[in-house]
């Protein structure tokens, strides 16, 4: 395999973090989604263009997360994260919120099995902005 190194570390990207790259899942492609949605969060700065933005639609009665839309700025790294953790929420008819709240950008990175150590921090970006949609949506509730 070929391996680019930068300082003595490695920049080899995984092949499902490529595939989810080329190929994003749940990736929003207008300004919002089509569909409805109840629950909002944004991370990131868009001064430094790392911003992501994430849409949920939460069932009410079951508290299961059954849309997860996104879009972001930032790099492959940022993507292939968000597609994963979309994903990841939306397997088996969709993560109940409290359970999504628990999903660290380490259980993201493991899925795709690894991300080069420089790009770690992006991975945090689909994580902060998911919790917040997780927020907005509780607040709407009252
Ligand atoms: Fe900024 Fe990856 S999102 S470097």
């Amino acid at each position: 395999m070929f391996d680019i190194k930068h300082n003595g570390v490695s920049w080899i990207y995984s092949d499902k973090v490529k595939k989810h790259f080329l190929n994003p899942k749940n990736f929003i492609t207008g300004k919002t989604p089509r569909w409805k949605f109840n629950g909002y969060g944004t991370s990131g700065s868009a001064a430094c263009g790392d911003v992501m933005r994430v849409w949920i639609l939460v069932d009410a009665k079951t508290q299961k997360i059954k849309r997860f839309g996104w879009k972001t700025f930032g790099c492959a790294s940022a993507i292939a994260t968000t597609s994963m953790l979309s994903e990841m929420i939306l397997n088996r008819g969709g993560m109940n919120i409290e359970k999504a709240t628990l999903v660290t950008p380490q259980m993201i990175i493991a899925k795709l099995n690894g991300l080069p150590v420089k790009k770690v921090h992006c991975s945090v970006l689909s994580d902060r902005a998911l919790k917040n949609a997780i927020e907005d949506f509780k607040k709407n509730l009252n």
